[in-house]
Order: structure tokens, then C-alpha cells, then sequence
């Protein structure tokens, strides 16, 4: 058998890469609070929102489909996007991103209070640069967001990889975050969101942003 070259490599390339923070635990724990207050009273109060839902056969609720200026609705969204504003700035500047001049901004904001059993099944986000996820509360077994290789398509003949490759090797990773965790990815990474096997609800607040110039 001929030798292995001594000082053989392998270069990572067309890396596909997902921004994770956590808020939780700083000083920005109250704006959580007041923003979990928020999304329960517009999940008790939103019958538009609850009928959208019913009508999407989404389990739950989401004000995706009744309120389209969450920022305009309650301060505690006003106070989100100045946080995410920021956030998306570092985003960008580490992904190493030529804005040519342009600015990252808000397009739209919506809350998600999945219930017992629900799912949002694989989708991207079309017409936006960046999308998102602030977890607001994250019960135990209440799953994870679970990213695709991009590359899926091409991948007809390659051989599986195994079940303990690491995750920059499997075709499709989960990560499960909590209370606190913010989430940000280039919108064209297509993501579900696993299977909310809790007793009880997990609330997110999603968002996308698009490049202006
Ligand atoms: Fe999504």
C-alpha cells in the first residue's frame, strides 16, 4: 500500500455559516420579559391572527398573517429592531459581506407561539438577505431549527456521511436553542422547525431583513 502524503489537508470552501448570540442573561433580559408579556396577550387577543393560523392549519398562533408592522404595534418591538440592528451589522461584518453602501434593514417581524405538536415544515425566505429567530420561551422537548446543506440538490451519487461526522459534514444539523438564543442566517438556507414535543408552547419572534440602497 503506498504511503499517506505526511501532511495531507482538507480546505473548507462555500462554507455555509449560522450567526448564534445569546441575549439571555444580559442586559437585555427585561426586554425578553416584556416581550414574552407581549406575544401572550397577542395570542389571546389577535383573533385575526388565530384565524389566519387555523386557516394555515398552523398549530398555534402567529401574528404573520393579521399584523404586518410589529415595530409600530408595541414599544417592546420598536426596542427589538435597535438590538437587531445592531446584531445585523456584526452579522455582516463577520460573514465579510461588501454592502456597497447599502444598509441592512427591517422588512418584516412576526411572532410564532407554536402549541403542542405543531411544525413549520422546510421553507426560505424569499426577497431578503438575512432572516432570523429571538427565542422567547423554549420549553424542554420543545425541538430544534434544523438547517439543510444547500448543496442537496447536487448530491444524487455522494456517499452519506456518517451519523457521528461533524456537524460541517452532515446534510442536515439541528440547532436547538433557548430562551434568549438569537438566530440569524442568510434567507436563502432553506430550515424547518422540528416538531414541538413539549407540554406546553415555545414563543419566537422571526425577522427579515433586505439590503437597501
Ligand atoms: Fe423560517
Amino acid at each position: 500500500m503506498r504511503e499517506l502524503p505526511a501532511a495531507a489537508t482538507l480546505t473548507p470552501l462555500f462554507v455555509t455559516e449560522v450567526y448564534r448570540t445569546e441575549l439571555g442573561g444580559t442586559g437585555l433580559d427585561s426586554l425578553i420579559v416584556q416581550l414574552d408579556k407581549v406575544c401572550e396577550k397577542m395570542a389571546s387577543q389577535d383573533a385575526e391572527g388565530k384565524g389566519w393560523a387555523d386557516r394555515q392549519g398552523y398549530i398555534g398562533y402567529t401574528s404573520y398573517g393579521s399584523i404586518d408592522d410589529l415595530v409600530a404595534f408595541d414599544p417592546a418591538f420598536a426596542d427589538l429592531k435597535s438590538v437587531l440592528n445592531v446584531q445585523m451589522l456584526a452579522v455582516a461584518k463577520m460573514l465579510e459581506m461588501d454592502l456597497r453602501g447599502g444598509t441592512l434593514e427591517l422588512t418584516n417581524m412576526w411572532v410564532n407561539r407554536l402549541a403542542p405538536g405543531g411544525a413549520h415544515t422546510g421553507h426560505i425566505h424569499p426577497h431578503s438577505v438575512f432572516s432570523g429567530t429571538l427565542y422567547i420561551n423554549v420549553p424542554n422537548g420543545s425541538g430544534a431549527l434544523q438547517f439543510e446543506d444547500p448543496r442537496l440538490g447536487f448530491m444524487m451519487h455522494a456517499p452519506m456521511r456518517t451519523a457521528n461526522a461533524r456537524p460541517h459534514r452532515q446534510i442536515s444539523v439541528p440547532i436547538a436553542p433557548q430562551r434568549g438564543t438569537l438566530l440569524i442566517w442568510e434567507s436563502w438556507l432553506r430550515h424547518e422547525v422540528a416538531t414541538n414535543r413539549a407540554a406546553t408552547h415555545r414563543t419566537s419572534i422571526s425577522f427579515n431583513y433586505d439590503l437597501k440602497t
